[in-house]
């Protein structure tokens, strides 16, 4: 049974914020278009070569002009696609509209959108019966893996669109519901996160490739792509000053090491916090100064968390900033900063001071600025990564779909790497977009670097 299809005659399937929003939409998204060639020529492949001709797709993404340029690809190579958000406050209602109005391509996404709503989009995204699917955080695989395992009393209020939808099937069709299911790729550090620990515990039901996990994707993506708009969304919100500022970053992991580096090139004073000692020492080493965040939340004036993890700054961290400290997260889930603990300490809160801005006059009477509502500030405040960056990684999501089709039934249940041969491909075009040359190993070369006998 359908959950929701607000379908109107001649566009597809959507429940988007407002239609009449496509011709502004088709403008973003064709901007984007222009500086992603290597997505480009794996269009123009797909266009020829139809590797996803009769598939039913269902992709889980943050709803923005760049991925608007992915999901075109796919549908060029045959994909009956449905797109839905991943994050309640990084869809692009303009490019939700005119992917539906201009390219026919079904969209369930509205930005702002309540948690029920989410979840509802989430069914939606269910009920298209995929035989491939997508994430940006492994929330769609792991509503399909909960009502596998028979587990919906794990579905909180909030997700009660989706415990619905899997009521009205019987227990033993819950348990093969997605076996038609060919695969899914996971485009994020959390999601891979998240969906190693289901193989761990044996629940994973088809396999994934790990998108994130290629270096056509982490090195370039979450590094340069999320340096740049982390910065991005903190001065669109806030247009303060970074030069002379002591900046506090949560996390030198991918993301990390390019927001230290895009604030360190601003003028800040960069702190970095860590728990790995490695990670630490190699920001030592880079020139940043390292130290726990009990002591970095006295210094700070701004605090970008980009951990994966929880509960990074919490009521101590708030207690002992400075007044007029601006808090924001870029990492994937809204659990970085502990806005309850906030809340405890908080008199008055102004929700908008600016857009994506909130002020918390706290009873000590110290004022701290949220940025993003604690939801990843370069999605909520600012338009996510350039589409120059994104090329590289939505060029390897299409390709991995493609390898993931090609091989049906071969592959384990389990978190699988994109192939060598995929990210040799992206990195060769990227490059040739570029106009930059490489040279080529002579025949000397490689025959001894595959040997041993020549030493001192
Ligand atoms: N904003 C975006 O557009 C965007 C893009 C890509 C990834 N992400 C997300 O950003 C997060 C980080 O991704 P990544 O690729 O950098 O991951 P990563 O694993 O390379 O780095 C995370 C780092 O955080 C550190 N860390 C963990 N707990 C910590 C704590 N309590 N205090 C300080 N440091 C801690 C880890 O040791 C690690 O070095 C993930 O949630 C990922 O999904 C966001």
């Amino acid at each position: 049974m359908p959950v929701v299809a607000t379908a109107t005659a001649g566009v597809s399937r959507h429940d988007v914020k407002d239609l009449a929003l496509a011709a502004q939409g088709k403008k973003r998204i064709l901007w984007a278009d222009r500086d992603m060639p290597v997505l480009q020529q794996v269009r123009e492949k797909f266009e020829r070569e139809r590797p996803l001709q009769g598939l039913r797709m269902a992709a889980c993404l943050h709803v923005t002009a760049e991925t608007a340029n992915l999901v075109r690809a796919l549908r060029a190579g045959g994909a009956d696609l449905l797109l839905i958000a991943s994050n309640p406050l990084s869809t692009q209602d303009d490019v939700a509209a005119s992917l539906v109005a201009d390219f026919g391509i079904g969209v369930a996404a509205i930005h702002g959108e309540k948690p029920q709503t989410y979840y509802k989009h989430v069914a939606m995204a269910l009920d298209h019966r995929p035989h491939v699917t997508m994430d940006d955080g492994a929330d769609l695989v792991s509503a399909m893996v909960f009502i596998a395992l028979d587990r919906l009393s794990a579905f909180s209020e909030n997700q009660k669109p989706v415990r619905d939808w899997a009521e009205k099937l019987s227990p033993a069709d819950r348990k093969h519901a997605f076996k038609d299911v060919i695969g899914s790729m996971e485009e994020t550090t959390t999601g891979v996160i998240r969906l190693r620990a289901m193989e761990k515990d044996g629940v994973l039901q088809f396999p994934v490739v790990a998108v994130n996990d290629a270096e056509t994707k982490h090195f370039f993506d979450n590094r340069y792509g999320t340096g740049q708009s982390t910065i991005d969304g903190v001065i669109r919100a806030t247009n303060m000053l970074i030069a002379g500022k002591q900046v506090v970053i949560a996390g030198y992991g991918w993301c990390g090491k390019g927001v230290a580096l895009r604030a360190r090139g601003l003028g800040a004073h960069v702190i970095v916090t860590e728990v790995n000692p490695v990670r630490a020492l190699e920001a030592a080493m880079d020139g940043f100064q390292v130290m726990p965040m009990a002591q970095a939340a006295t210094k700070g004036d701004l605090f970008i968390t980009v951990t994966g993890n929880k509960h990074i700054i919490g009521k101590e961290h708030f207690e002992v900033m400075k007044h007029g400290a601006m808090v924001c997260n870029s990492g994937h889930f809204d659990i970085e900063l502990d806005l309850v603990a906030l809340n405890g300490l908080t008199e008055t809160m102004t929700p908008g001071v600016r857009h994506e801005v909130d002020e918390y006059r706290l009873k000590s009477g110290k004022t701290v600025y949220v940025i993003g509502s604690g939801r990843l500030v370069n999605l909520a405040a600012a338009e996510g990564h350039p589409p120059s960056v994104m090329d590289m990684s939505f060029a390897t999501q299409a390709l991995a779909t493609e390898y993931c089709v090609k091989h049906k039934g071969k592959l384990p249940n389990a978190v699988v790497p994109v192939p060598r041969e995929v990210e040799e491909w992206v990195a060769t075009a990227k490059l040739a977009s570029m106009g930059i040359g490489v040279d080529v190993m002579t025949a000397e070369q490689k025959k001894y670097g595959e040997s041993w006998e020549h030493g001192t």
